[in-house]
């Protein structure tokens, strides 16, 4: 029944269907574990050794596995590192990302730091949809948080970004009690003079970033508490969520340009209707952004695999993909691995 309706209207038949029922047609892409920055909810920067080269997937090798991941079904594609555009190359890899048949939605993450010297590539690639890293708009607060002094360089890339017509531009403001919490009234504010989708994000446990130890606990600001901050400034309408929205559940304020939205991966996680895959940067498969199983897939890719076993690969990987994660409110647990190589 789905499938006759999926090809009625023209869409390709979504083959990534797990145990739940879920289905999977949004890959997100990591391209390197490196970045130029060091948030501090992010453990980029403690890792002692990167990934060395030769672990991380070539672009071509990415471009084979995505192509079987959009005949598979999956249909939108984002692009993250650590910082995708640290990468040499990216935006060729880019272009012939974009010109795979099947693809309807390509877009990528970024600190911003570099996306003015490339956002003409970028946009040639077909790239519209961007999201940016912005969790202050204080200059010496940036570089507390993000350790370089790169406020400037970053905001001027998002009103280039503007100009450039790129729609829609997705603030990401990771809300973290005792840094930000006192400006988030005024990052909600951007939406209402710039078309931004300005969304707020509940800080997530991963990894062993430098405020992960004893201070964690307070860092973290869930979304109730964030809303009601940011509600401050006016009353929030909300917007309907349309299939290919992601988790965020989105408001406007009243004649604003832009929206709010709020990522709520911990007080009420999305993972009964999640969509999401991920490729880390070293060819792994993670069907949970918060579980530490991951799938294999740059061995057999290198010793020769047909296209045809790697789906079948990636078929029994995302069937048992997990129900939930396990880091909800009042659980004190913590996930290993590291946000910058699994992409967020
Ligand atoms: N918790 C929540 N969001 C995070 N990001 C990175 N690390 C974390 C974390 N520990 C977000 C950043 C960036 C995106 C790639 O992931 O805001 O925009
Ligand atoms: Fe870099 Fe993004 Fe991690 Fe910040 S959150 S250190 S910009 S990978």
């Amino acid at each position: 029944m789905t499938a006759n309706r999926t090809k009625i209207i023209g869409l390709p038949e979504i083959k990534l269907v797990d145990q739940y029922k879920r289905r999977l047609n949004y890959l997100r892409i990591s391209v390197t574990d490196r970045c130029n920055m060091k948030c501090m909810y992010c453990m980029t920067h403690e890792k002692t050794s990167k990934l060395p080269c030769r672990e991380i997937l070539r672009y071509e090798e990415v471009l084979r596995i995505a192509r079987i991941f959009i005949n598979l079904g999956v249909s939108k594609i984002r692009i993250t590192g650590g910082e995708p555009l640290v990468r040499n190359g990216i935006c060729d890899f880019l272009s012939g990302l974009s010109s795979l048949e099947g693809l309807s939605d390509l877009s990528i993450t970024t600190n911003g730091v570099f996306l003015k010297e490339n956002i003409e590539k970028i946009k040639s690639a077909g790239i519209r949809r961007l999201n940016i890293s912005l969790d202050t708009l204080d200059k010496d607060k940036f570089k507390r948080i993000t350790g370089i002094d790169a406020f400037n360089q970053v905001w001027d890339s998002i009103m280039l970004a503007l100009d450039m017509g790129f729609d829609p531009i997705k603030i990401n403001v990771v809300a973290l009690n005792g840094i930000n919490d006192d400006e988030l009234p005024d990052l909600a504010r951007l939406s209402l003079s710039y078309p931004f989708h300005v969304r707020f994000i509940e800080y997530m446990p991963i990894g062993t970033s430098r405020i992960i130890s004893s201070q964690m606990r307070s860092r973290q600001l869930l979304a109730p508490e964030i809303q009601d901050r940011v509600s401050s400034i006016g009353r929030l309408e909300p917007v309907e969520n349309m299939s290919f929205d992601g988790p965020a559940k989105r408001f406007r304020f009243e004649n604003a340009k832009g929206e709010i939205g709020f990522i709520r991966p911990i007080s009420d996680h999305f993972c009964g209707s999640c969509n999401r895959l991920r490729l880390t940067a070293s060819g792994n498969l993670k069907t949970c952004l918060l579980s530490d199983i991951e799938t294999d897939l740059k061995s057999p890719l290198r010793e020769g695999c047909s296209d045809s076993e790697l789906a079948d690969i990636i078929l029994k990987a995302v069937y048992d993909k997990p129900f939930e994660h396990p880091l909800v409110a009042n659980h004190a647990g913590m996930i290993s691995g590291c946000m910058s190589a699994i992409g967020g």
